[in-house]
């Protein structure tokens, strides 16, 4: 243990505020504009809002640190002269202010601390004219559960005052701890407790010798943002995989000017190497905060609802999963090909609302051991949040024990199962209001539906998901509307709670397919019909003046 520094004892200010109406938790965490962070007390009152919903955070132990966006050495600062103020007992925070999400939850869990706070807009754009975001998870190193997010919007309406520390300027470039009154500040490095979490759940060496014998070559984009130490670590160090293995692997303020999204249309120049001549056998990326990932094969993009699926199937193969699983769980939209995994191997298959703060309590309580979301986020009960890095790994120690390409696993996963063909379809900047509209103008009309006939389609059922959690008992409304046709397709359409510029219309197509001479479609083809039902039951193109989405994935 290194010896503590003591830096006297700080003064501690009340500072008289004024709540704002907009602080209330979206699907993950506060997100706004850098712009409206930056503005006086936005952020003290928020932060303070979550120590107060807290019930306060004297003696508690916090574990704070981010994607290292911009805003966040300012954000940082300030939420430790907060914490400070506040009488948190210790603060571990991630060397230079980084942590990415999921190192975050591991080192909440390993440390046994109370509860963490994330500096983070995921794969939001970054820059000034970028997104920030502040998150917390609880002691379990999960997500706010909803009604502790529910809690922290209360107080933020109830805020008058912060309690704030005067601090000299700090420095977390230097591991070791500094005492700061009542505080203790603790500057860990944020990559070795994740690290070895790793190594106890996947089989290095196989995937060393993967590696060893230079046949294989995998190429991990970092997009410039928080897995670049990570990755690095993981697999040119520890696993031994040539050096620039790993791309765009220094994290910056800005992400290099493109949002840190692992999506195949982002992630363009990833996918055109995967395309390329001479392709990687394995191509990935992670987000802003490390949570996502994508997957990519040859000329082949892997759905993240099939990652999930073929993770689930073959779970066994990996050691951490070794004595099979618990049960699984998929968000509503996520298409349904990890419930005929599930069904197959006799466990329970649980869907719940989107958003990992769903999960939490499934994994708690022991019900599930793999989930996942179409948007990219795979995870397990390793951490309780999802996991890009984890994935990746995932999917070399299947490659590395089966000796199979992602492509054969994955064709062999539609052989076996028939394939769940998805697709969504995103229309952004919407104004809220006609976004509101149409969302209750379908729900308005959804008992008219069942039976009604659409094109080819008949309609066969539709409804509001709502859930009710089975191990906390709490039940969620309005968590978006589904539409089934007659042939197994499903339509979802819900409005999205992490933008922060007008509204986001998500349109989720499914269907599946056992067909063996149809399994091999290209998704937007295969789900033409679904496309058009979404059209003529919703009047997307009436409500919201748009012909086409600004994102189709
Ligand atoms: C989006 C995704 C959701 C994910 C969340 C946080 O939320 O759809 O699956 O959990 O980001 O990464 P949305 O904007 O749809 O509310
Ligand atoms: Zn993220």
């Amino acid at each position: 243990m290194n010896e503590v520094e003591r830096l006297g004892a700080p003064v501690v200010r009340t500072v008289e505020s004024r709540p704002f109406s907009d602080q209330r938790p979206g699907t993950s965490g506060l997100r706004r504009k850098v712009a409206r962070f930056a503005e006086p007390h936005y952020l003290e009152n928020f932060v303070q809002a979550i120590f107060d919903a807290l019930g306060g955070v004297a003696g508690c132990t916090l574990v704070v640190g981010g994607d290292g966006r911009y805003f966040s050495d300012r954000a940082l600062a300030t939420i430790v002269a907060l914490a400070v103020g506040n009488g948190v007992g210790r603060l571990v925070v991630g060397r230079g202010g980084l942590l990415s999400t999921p190192a975050a939850s591991c080192l909440i869990r390993a440390r046994g601390a109370d509860f963490g706070v994330l500096l983070t807009a995921s794969h939001n754009p970054g820059g000034p004219d970028g997104d920030f975001g502040v998150k917390v998870n609880g002691p379990n190193g999960g997500p706010a559960s909803p009604e502790l997010a529910e809690r922290i919007w209360r107080a933020s309406l109830a805020v008058e005052r912060y309690r704030i520390a005067d601090l000299p300027a700090l420095s977390f470039d230097r591991l070791g701890e500094v005492r700061l009154g009542a505080t203790v500040l603790e500057v860990v490095d944020p990559v070795a407790d994740y690290a070895a979490l790793m190594e106890r759940l996947f089989d290095f060496e196989r995937i060393r010798e993967l590696f060893a014998r230079g046949r294989f070559r995998l190429r991990f984009d970092a997009l410039h943002a928080v897995t670049g130490p990570y990755a690095v670590e993981i697999f040119e160090r520890r696993l031994g995989a040539p050096p620039g293995t790993v791309l765009h692997a220094e994290p910056r303020e800005d992400f290099g000017g493109a949002p840190p999204d692992p999506n195949p249309v982002v992630a363009a120049e990833l996918v055109a190497l995967m395309n390329g001549d001479d392709p990687p056998d394995l191509g990935a990326a992670s987000d802003g905060d490390g949570d996502r990932n994508l997957i990519l094969g040859p000329g082949f993009y892997v759905n993240p609802c099939d990652s999930l699926a073929v993770l689930t199937h073959h779970a066994r193969l990996v050691p951490g999963y070794a004595r099979g699983l618990a049960g699984v769980a998929r968000s509503m939209p996520t298409s349904r090909a990890v419930d005929r995994v599930a069904a197959r191997l006799g466990i329970p298959c649980y869907e719940t609302p989107v958003g990992w703060k769903y999960f939490g309590s499934l994994l708690d309580a022991g019900r599930v051991t793999l989930c996942g979301e179409e948007s990219f986020g795979t995870g397990s009960d390793h951490l309780r949040e999802k996991d890009g890095l984890w994935a990746v790994l995932f999917w070399l120690n299947l490659i590395a024990v089966t000796g199979k390409p992602v492509r054969a696993l994955v064709r062999e996963h539609w052989q076996t199962f028939g394939r769940d063909y998805f697709a969504r379809h995103d229309y952004e900047h919407l104004d809220p209001e006609r976004a509101a509209a149409l969302y209750g103008a379908l729900r308005d009309r959804l008992s008219s539906l069942p039976g009604t006939q659409v094109g080819e389609r008949t309609l066969v059922a539709a409804d509001e998901f709502r859930y009710r959690d089975p191990v906390a008992g709490v039940e969620s409304e309005g968590e978006g509307l589904r539409i089934f046709t007659e042939d197994g397709g499903r339509v979802v359409l819900r409005l999205s709670g992490t933008d922060t510029e007008g509204a986001t219309l998500r349109l989720y197509f499914d269907r599946h397919e056992t067909d063996p001479t149809r399994l091999e479609l290209a998704a937007p083809a295969a789900l033409a019909d679904l496309v058009a039902v979404a059209e003529e039951v919703a009047g997307i193109a009436a409500h919201t003046g748009r012909t086409r989405p600004d994102l189709a994935i």
